[in-house]
């Protein structure tokens, strides 16, 4: 009953997409399992609603930008405008991966100190990626910096394998240099995962400043992350979204505003993972992400850097 047939004519060459099942709901619509029925294989399709064309725009643009093909980035396959009985609707497709998102994956399942490791090491690369720019060299095209901001474990997707890769593109930012950026919007993303200065509305219209608040985000990411690790064979604490238990399911911008602007309040960090050998590197790497002074913060290739060689000590 819920297939929906339709054919499109892209670079892929007559994609006959039948969507199967819904796999998550977003804030611009929903992602579907699909069936490429030419060549029997299984995509996803993000369906955005109408009045979502500018999300869908957005993020087909920086999908289509040079070396955005990278094993932490979603797979893009295409975007097509889809009407079915004068009902406008705009897809995306891409490589589907049936593991979901980091935030299906965690309320499921718990971590080994190697799969935590892996975990971080893929995001921080798909992050390092995203706000890298890299100049051209022989058949390559400049990559501009790219800001994500909406950084969180709903849009981080696991391969089989657990490697991560980065998705959802649709409140990202292309930096260019020498364009000025004070007229972006910033107080965008999702509140929960907002940065102090974000949700201070105090923010430099920095290219840096973009990329600082990103990586805020990645902190409360790896708390969650560090908060479902079996390191030690007792019990793991159930999985909860960051400030969950401080301010719970639906706080406002002004409730985190005061809990995390004023109180400088962050998820707790358990002592028992502090003390643990594997853990304490993840532990100072979440305080360094989350600082309150967005200077201060790392950036994703001294994470990558950093569980790297922590792995390589731990032999893991
Ligand atoms: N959820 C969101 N995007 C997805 C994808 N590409 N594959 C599987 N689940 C997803």
């Amino acid at each position: 009953s819920n297939l929906v047939p339709c054919s499109l004519s892209t670079e892929e060459k007559f994609l006959s997409l039948q969507l199967i099942e819904i796999k998550a709901r977003g804030r611009f619509g929903a992602v579907w399992k699909a069936l490429n029925k030419n060549k029997s294989e299984i995509l996803a399709v993000k369906v955005f609603p109408l009045k979502e064309k500018q999300s869908w725009l957005t993020e087909q643009e920086i999908y289509k930008l040079p070396q955005m093909n990278h094993d932490n980035i979603l797979q893009f396959i295409a975007a097509e405008k889809h009407v079915v009985d004068q009902n406008v609707e705009y897809w995306l497709i891409t490589a589907f991966h049936e593991l979901g998102s980091l935030h299906d994956f965690l309320k499921l399942h718990t971590l080994s100190l190697e799969q935590l490791s892996y975990i971080t090491y893929t995001t921080a690369k798909g992050v390092m990626h995203l706000h890298e720019e890299i100049q051209p060299e022989k058949l390559q095209y400049y990559k501009p910096v790219i800001a994500h901001r909406d950084l969180k474990s709903n849009n981080i997707i696991l391969k089989s394998d657990l490697t991560a890769c980065i998705a959802d593109f649709g409140l990202a930012v292309i930096f260019y240099p020498f364009k000025s950026y004070g007229d972006i919007y910033a107080q965008v993303g999702t509140r929960r995962y907002m940065a102090p200065e974000v949700l201070d509305g105090a923010i430099n219209f920095t290219t840096e400043s973009f990329l600082r608040i990103d990586m805020y985000a990645f902190g409360l990411v790896l708390w969650e992350l560090v908060s479902r690790c079996l390191f030690n064979q007792e019990s793991v604490q159930d999985y909860k979204l960051p400030f969950e238990e401080e301010v719970g399911l639906n706080p406002s911008i002004e409730k985190l505003k005061e809990l995390v602007v004023h109180k400088k309040g962050r998820p707790v960090i358990n002592n028992a993972w502090k003390q643990h050998p594997g853990l304490s590197l993840f532990c100072d790497t979440i305080a360094d992400l989350w600082d309150s002074d967005a200077e201060a913060r790392l950036s994703a290739c001294c994470v990558a850097e950093r569980i790297s060689s922590h792995s390589r000590t731990l032999s893991l």
